[in-house]
């Protein structure tokens, strides 16, 4: 949920670590701050987004080459200059920083009280400070085993730095639950939350697992775990390039993103469909195939758009291969007893691979022994580490906080998923298999034919752009689109937004239909079009302003909406991959109308890896 960033080395720190939260403010940014370690450690922290620390830290004494920096997603304690990382311990000697929750900070807190310490910060990363220095200076121990002696105490989670004024030369990294990675270099390492900020000095990562504790000088990494036990490091080279980091000649990431789906979705099933279009491969999940053939159940645990991409994948999977499939929100799943059994397959899809409910969920289905596979969108984060096998969607890194290409490439995955286990199973004729497969290879040059459109569908957004509502629908494996068009359109323009099953108005919803309210109907040509043109005109018999995502050319439906976005014609099964592109570019422009942070949208965060 948030950013942290770290340099130990020769260079000037500053630059490097102000760059560094830049990179990763797509985590969180309601305040930030840095830390800079010399024979004193200065610290500047503000409310507000990074360009607000620059401007708070102009002037000041900014020298040292060992420093740490934080963009932070509130948990505990509004966001304010005094609630802002880094925190220090009372009496000075441990500056830290924290991505996560200390679940028994409360306690914790009440103990150090009754021991004259005091606080500044409404945290419960302050609470660790001091009690890490409350074990330093009672044990007299080394600040290294400070650290992990408090850390055997906490519980929750945690990425943290943490640096001591009687060890300067060092930075101590720890994790538990939120991601840290190190870069290293050439007599310097950089920690990070992700390589984002790590990619243009050194490609040589390190991944810390869960209870990982790093300690860092200019001229050695030591990695051992919270139990003191020496662990081997593991050097791996990051496959991320600095391009792909950057707006481009777009304003936003989020369109950036948009217009890079023809190529994402490729890219996701590129090596994995044969020349010839015939067959597929999918090489991370071979091990396992005879478990997820033979199948009892298909659980898909996800969140948010990754749960929607889910509810597309039920549709497929039970249409191709035959599965029963349930589909779950993996924060409710992980709170239940559900029963799990040993012949269910797990699928977690999430794009950035560390949500902590995922994650948790996953954690626990672990117990039940079934086989569990992950649909990533970052190599080497947690989930990809947790589960038996997967499937990445090489949709390049998503900063956009609102996803667009990682949905579409996680369809993409799911619909090659289902028409494999479809084959194996014999529960797909050729023809089917085959007629999908070369459909799918032609989704990014219709989805190009869509984004050539995209001044029209802006002129529409000028239409709604002040909706104080809006309703989304749609039948079939376009009800998740339906879904997932709302949840585009309020986190980013903050648009109260509900998707629905276009049947289900009749049982309530449609007591909402005036002339004030959108109605964004997903109706392009399927074996449900007849009821979806009934529902239009339900809506309109309601006075309702009807925006249709229709197949290209369809007449009937152009007489009876107020606005048509027309999608070339595909498969039914494949109609997700295309209807939900107009929903996204729509979204994007009603919000920049309305002067929303697109690319930061206000209480939202990227990676949600707190609970
Ligand atoms: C989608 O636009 C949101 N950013 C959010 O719902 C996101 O899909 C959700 O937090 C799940 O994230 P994940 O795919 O990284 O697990
Ligand atoms: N729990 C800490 C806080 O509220 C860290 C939150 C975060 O991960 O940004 O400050």
């Amino acid at each position: 949920m948030c950013g942290i960033v770290a340099y130990v080395g020769e260079r000037t720190a500053y630059p490097i670590l102000i760059k560094g939260l830049q990179r990763l403010e797509y985590r969180g940014y309601d305040s930030a701050g840095i830390a800079l370690i010399n024979n004193e450690t200065k610290v500047y922290k503000c409310k507000g987004k990074v360009r607000d620390l620059e401007n708070h830290s102009k002037g000041q004494d900014i020298n040292g080459s060992i420093g740490m920096g934080h963009t932070r997603w509130a948990t505990h304690g509004e966001p304010s200059d005094i609630n802002a990382h880094p925190h220090v311990s009372m009496n000075g000697k441990f500056t830290v920083i924290h991505n996560g929750i200390i679940e028994n900070y409360a306690h914790l807190k009440k103990e150090l009280i009754n021991r004259n310490y005091t606080f500044q910060s409404e945290t419960d990363t302050e609470v660790l400070a001091n009690f890490i220095e409350s074990i330093y200076l009672d044990k007299k121990v080394d600040a290294e085993m400070a650290v992990r002696l408090a850390l055997t105490k906490v519980i929750g989670a945690y990425g943290l730095v943490i640096s001591c004024s009687d060890e300067k030369e060092k930075i101590i990294a720890a994790r538990k639950g939120s991601p840290l990675v190190i870069g290293v270099g050439d007599n310097e390492y950089f920690l990070a939350s992700d390589a984002t900020p790590i990619v243009e000095y050194t490609d040589k990562v390190i991944y810390m697992n869960d209870e990982d504790v790093a300690i860092i000088t200019r001229q050695s990494l030591d990695l051992k775990n919270i139990q003191n036990d020496q662990l081997t490091p593991i050097i791996q080279k990051v496959e991320l390039n600095i391009e792909e980091i950057d707006k481009g000649d777009f304003e936003h990431f989020m369109l950036k993103e948009i217009y890079e789906q023809p190529n994402s979705i490729s890219d996701t099933f590129r090596g994995r469909i044969s020349i010839d279009k015939t067959n597929l491969f999918l090489g991370g999940i071979a091990d396992v195939m005879p478990k997820i053939v033979s199948a009892r159940r298909i659980i898909i645990i996800a969140c948010g758009t990754s749960w929607h991409a889910g509810l597309v994948g039920e549709y497929l999977f039970e249409e191709y291969a035959r599965i029963p499939v349930e589909v779950e929100y993996a924060s409710e799943f992980r709170y239940r007893n559900p029963v799990i059994n040993e012949d269910d397959v797990l699928i977690a899809i999430s794009q950035s691979g560390e949500t902590a409910d995922t994650l948790a969920a996953i954690k626990m289905a672990k117990e039940s022994g079934a086989t569990i596979l992950g649909i990533c969108n970052v190599a080497g984060s947690s989930i990809p580490r947790e589960t038996d096998a997967g499937v990445y969607t090489h949709a390049g890194i998503e900063i956009g906080v609102a996803s667009t290409k990682a949905f579409t490439s996680q369809v993409t995955v799911l619909t090659m998923m289902a028409l494999l286990l479809g084959k194996k199973r014999n529960t797909i004729s050729d023809e089917m298999y085959y007629r999908l497969i070369d459909g799918l290879t032609e989704i990014p040059k219709k989805i190009n034919d869509i984004l050539s459109t995209e001044e029209d569908i802006k002129e529409i957004a000028k239409t709604y752009q002040n909706a104080t509502n809006a309703l989304y629908l749609g039948r079939g494996n376009l009800f998740p689109v339906a879904l997932e068009g709302a949840l585009k359109l309020k986190e980013i323009s903050y648009i109260h937004a509900e998707g629905y099953p276009a049947a289900e108005m009749k049982h309530g919803p449609i007591a909402l239909i005036d002339e004030n309210m959108p109605v964004f109907v997903i109706a392009t040509k399927d074996k449900s079009y007849e009821k979806i043109v009934s529902n239009i005109q339900e809506v309109k018999a309601r006075e309702g302003k009807v925006i249709a995502i229709v197949t290209k050319g369809d007449e009937v439906i152009k007489k009876l909406a107020d606005h048509v976005i027309e999608v070339p014609d595909t498969h039914e099964a494949l109609a997700p991959l295309l209807t939900i592109v107009p929903l996204q570019v729509i979204s994007y422009h009603i919000a920049v109308m309305r002067g929303c942070n697109v690319d930061q949208p206000r209480n939202l965060a990227k990676s949600v890896t707190v609970e």
